[in-house]
């Protein structure tokens, strides 16, 4: 058998946007229903039925949960806090505590609060000192109970979508800002860093391990021209964001979904997705690939490059018929186990995601859960109880 090493976690990765439901004062919620597509909504009810979730995480055996806290719900307006809103996610880390599933907690996870998007968001600097006011006010409140936080989700994703491909609000192309709104991600990310710190130095609190979580596509030159180009693609995307913070990471943290064959000739050459898999009814065959390699040479990047702990957040699969799902985890999971093999130190795995949820563009259309709702009932699928048994197991046979 594949063992894994005894204290590696094992999770499930959320964001609250996607999953708590209610969020209202969030700017996705408001853009999405100008914008008449679908809204995140009620999403999973999680905001209401969080006891069932943690039930849910206990059948399948997990040790960790990593989620984030919706800053429009905690903040909804400048200087105001709600502290409902703040009983909630105290109550739901304390719930985790008590159950021996460790809380990963994510602050910014793609979604800001009205008034912040008003001010401009991250391409304003003073939305750096916001964030980390917010950061502050959470850390103190939840008086050390938390050892690991996630400042930012996919800075570099979410700089370039929003503000250089113009996919998500607030839908800019503009090279100079993708750039500006990335450096600002950084110093919000190290602002937060440091305060974090402090604060647990303050109060006496064992000091918490602090990161960001990175997507890195895997990606390969398809002809000796190109190889400059993604060289510099690789940097750009995958590792300048990560090169300016070394010095405020405790670990790294790697969300991995794609492969990616980069050329100069062709324009998208192909982006091997474990997003999403086709399936053509007519035949009855269904097209994927995945590349789980791949995630192994990514970890041997990350190790020689920032010589850290390494925790991967993120890494899942949409697949409506669940019927991959179980092979795709295997197949990765042994890359990992791999890697570990190999001397690169691999702390943990978080599958996304726990419930099938709410997902961006795609709306309630991708499935990459572990479980789905049906009848307001959590239902573990098949490839939910593979994994509860890897995890059982701590490894894979
Ligand atoms: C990641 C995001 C996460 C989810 C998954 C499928 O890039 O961090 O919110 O959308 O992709």
């Amino acid at each position: 058998m594949k063992k894994f090493p005894n204290d590696f976690k094992w999770g499930t990765a959320t964001s609250a946007y996607q999953v708590e439901g209610g969020n209202d004062n969030s700017n996705w919620e408001v853009w999405a229903k100008n914008q008449n597509i679908t809204s995140a909504g009620i999403a999973c009810d999680s905001f209401k039925r969080y006891p069932e979730d943690i039930e849910l995480m206990k059948s399948i055996n997990l040790n960790s949960y990593r989620f984030s806290i919706e800053w429009a719900r905690i903040e909804p307006q400048e200087g105001m806090w709600d502290i409902k809103a703040l009983d909630y996610y105290k109550d739901l880390i304390i719930r985790l505590n008590e159950n021996g599933i460790e809380p990963f907690v994510t602050l910014f996870h793609f979604t800001l609060p009205l008034w912040v998007e008003k001010i401009g968001g991250f391409e304003n600097k003073q939305t750096i000192k916001y964030f980390v006011r917010f950061s502050e006010f959470i850390a103190e409140n939840l008086q050390g109970n938390v050892k690991y936080f996630i400042t930012i989700n996919e800075p570099v994703l979410f700089a370039s979508l929003s503000y250089l491909r113009g996919y998500w609000p607030p839908c800019k192309k503009n090279v100079f800002k993708f750039f500006a709104v990335k450096r600002n991600l950084e110093k919000a990310h190290i602002g937060t860093y440091r305060k974090i710190k402090e604060i647990y130095e303050k109060y006496e609190w064992d000091q918490p391990q602090i990161s960001v979580s990175q997507n890195i596509s895997y990606l390969k030159s398809m002809d000796i021209i190109s190889f400059v180009y993604c060289k510099l693609l690789d940097y750009i995307l995958n590792y300048s964001f990560l090169d300016h913070i070394k010095d405020y990471l405790d670990f790294i943290g790697l969300n991995f979904y794609f492969y990616e064959e980069i050329s100069l000739f062709h324009k998208n050459v192909s982006l091997h997705s474990s997003v999403s898999i086709e399936y053509s009814d007519k035949n009855n065959k269904q097209s994927y690939n995945f590349y789980p390699e791949s995630i192994f040479n990514v970890l041997q990047v990350l190790y020689k490059r920032y010589k850290k702990d390494i925790y991967i957040t993120e890494n899942g699969i949409s697949d409506p018929t669940d019927k991959i799902r179980s092979k795709y985890i295997n197949e990765y999971l042994s890359s990992v186990y791999r890697a570990i093999k190999n001397g690169i130190p691999v702390k943990g795995y978080f599958y996304w995601t726990l419930i099938d949820n709410f997902e961006w563009l795609d709306g309630f259309n991708a499935k990459f859960g572990l479980a789905f709702i049906k009848n307001e009932k959590r239902i573990l699928k098949r490839s939910g109880k593979d994994f509860s048994n890897i995890v059982k197991r701590n490894g894979l046979l």
